[in-house]
């Protein structure tokens, strides 16, 4: 059998084949649920990485998972793909930083802006905007929070700890401002961290309160979620904007029905609620 072909689950049900049956028992090991997601990239992905330890058995990698907490680790790891970094796509902070902020400062209550970074990694996205609040009004009282479903991203966002890979778009004047070296690494100021907060948080399921951000950004993430799961995500963020609010997207990504969900678009990726 090929690696990818998909094989009835014996004893699971005529109409559940090993990846569904697989994706149910990582569900109930991790809360994740994977049948969410794109199925082609992700079981390309599970598959191959499951042949890479060896098992081409989906049943029986599931059952090597529950019985090794560190090898379901390594798996999340995989197929949650955390990767971020400090500033990235720099074209987008730049309209944040000029156009988008700016606005949010003065219209919100004694500088009260708040953003929510979805899907946030290890909080590189959430710390640039400390960074860029700071930078505009040093004396904001921003808040942002970072949501993550993954909690050891989640826990390594509190440290406000970035790699100079992570840092490779960010200029070095705005590092040596806003970080500072701690051995090889860069480490987020103080100023910075009062500003983020870090929560575990399946998008997936999370119902945010009306209107509770001035600014959401969901960026990279839903690139793995089916279109439906996609629209349905955007539709609830969308909700959580208060009128004059922005949402913005990763710059390989698309809001299906922007005009629906009252939003304009401004620029490239980025969207104001009317
Ligand atoms: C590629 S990173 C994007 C990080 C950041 N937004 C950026 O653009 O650099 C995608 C993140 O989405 C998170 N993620 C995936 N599914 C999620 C879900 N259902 N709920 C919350 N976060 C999720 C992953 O754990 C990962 O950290």
């Amino acid at each position: 059998m090929s690696a990818t072909a998909p094989r009835a689950a014996s004893g699971a049900g005529a109409a559940k084949d090993d990846y569904t049956v697989f994706c149910e028992g990582i569900r109930s090991l991790t809360s994740i649920d994977l049948l969410q997601y794109k199925r082609g990239q992700m079981e390309r992905r599970i598959r191959s990485f499951a042949q890479r330890r060896g098992v081409t058995d989906l049943l029986a990698y599931l059952a090597q998972l529950r019985r090794d907490r560190a090898e379901l680790d390594e798996f999340l790891d995989r197929v949650t793909i955390n990767v971020s970094q400090l500033w990235r796509n720099p074209e987008q902070w730049t309209v944040l930083e000029r156009e988008v902020l700016p606005e949010l400062i003065k219209a919100a209550p004694a500088g009260r802006v708040r953003a929510w970074s979805a899907g946030c990694s290890y909080g590189a996205e959430a710390y640039t905007l400390a960074a860029l609040f700071r930078q505009l009004d040093r004396g904001t009282r921003a808040q942002i929070v970072g949501t993550d479903i993954d909690k050891r991203m989640v826990e390594r966002a509190k440290l406000g700890r970035f790699s100079d890979e992570d840092a490779r778009s960010a200029s070095r004047t705005v590092l040596e401002r806003w970080f500072t070296r701690a051995g090889d690494e860069w480490q987020a100021s103080r100023e910075l961290q009062a500003l983020c907060r870090f929560e575990v948080g399946d998008l997936l399921r999370v119902q945010p309160r009306r209107d509770a951000y001035d600014l959401v950004l969901c960026r990279n993430t839903v690139i793995y979620f089916t279109e439906d799961v996609r629209d349905a995500l955007h539709e609830r963020l969308v909700a959580s904007i208060r009128p004059g609010g922005y949402f913005v997207i990763g710059s390989t990504e698309r809001v299906s029905r922007p005009r629906e969900l009252g939003l304009v678009p401004t620029h490239p990726f980025t969207y104001r609620k009317s």
